[in-house]
């Protein structure tokens, strides 16, 4: 099945549910399926990486430095469908540097910053939404009537975001990449609070040796099946 996009409508408030690991490919396939079906996507891993950046340029590295800087920062942030903007500016070019990954998986382990946040994203969300990120399936979106865990071999998911940093301008090897996301791998899966996992309702798709297009018609077909979207 090759993808139209105009080719599907979703029910009233459909909710998609898209989790897994770094470089798993869910950014691009959720941004996929939100144009396919004519919904807003919410990339909830940009949330993150703002507070990260944003601690980090206030110096703040605890919890309670990180949450006296996020009361400031929420009020100045806009999210709208294209990312997050700052003043009128997207700053996502900003969010995606290694560094404020680190950082963004550092506050992501934080109770206090995961509870607020999870506000923020159940907002967006009410009226329909494809969200992807971690915990979206198992806690953000418990009823989302769709919900997808994505995953693929560490070394793909090594190699696809070391091709994405070389876009941005980025020096790194393939390596210290590879070091990098292992290393988020485990704090994100290991951390106490809504840790990364698959939720027990969610569709598995492992896209080491799929195509993006091949994932977006899987997740497709299957919403199809149980009349979540409609051929217009
Ligand atoms: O998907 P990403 O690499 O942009 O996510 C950045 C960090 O934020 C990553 O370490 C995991 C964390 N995160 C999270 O804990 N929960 C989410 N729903 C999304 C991202």
């Amino acid at each position: 099945m090759v993808v139209d996009m105009s080719e599907w409508k979703a029910i009233s408030g459909l909710q998609i549910a898209i989790d897994g690991p770094s470089g798993s490919g869910k950014g691009t396939i959720a941004k996929t399926v939100a144009q396919a079906v004519g919904l807003p996507v919410l990339d909830t891993g940009l949330l993150y990486r703002f507070i990260g950046y944003s601690s980090m340029q206030n110096g703040a590295t605890d919890e309670a430095g990180v949450l006296a800087c996020m009361d400031e920062c929420l009020g100045d942030m806009q999210w709208m469908p294209g990312g997050i903007f700052v003043q009128g500016k997207n700053i996502g070019d900003k969010l995606r540097q290694e560094d404020v990954a680190a950082a963004a998986s550092r506050v992501a382990a934080m109770p206090e910053v995961r509870r607020r946040l999870l506000h923020v994203q159940q907002d967006i969300a009410k009226n329909g939404c494809v969200m992807d990120g971690r915990d979206i399936g198992s806690v953000v979106l418990p009823d989302a009537q769709a919900k997808f865990y994505l995953t693929a071999s560490l070394r793909e998911r090594a190699r696809r975001r070391w091709s994405q940093l070389q876009g941005l301008g980025a020096e790194v090897s393939l390596d210290a990449t590879l070091n990098e996301i292992r290393l988020r791998d485990t704090q994100d899966a290991e951390r106490t609070h809504s840790p990364l996992k698959q939720a027990r309702d969610a569709v598995c798709i492992d896209s080491t040796t799929m195509r993006i297009d091949e994932v977006v018609d899987r997740m497709l077909s299957i919403m199809e099946r149980r009349a979540l979207i409609e051929k217009t």
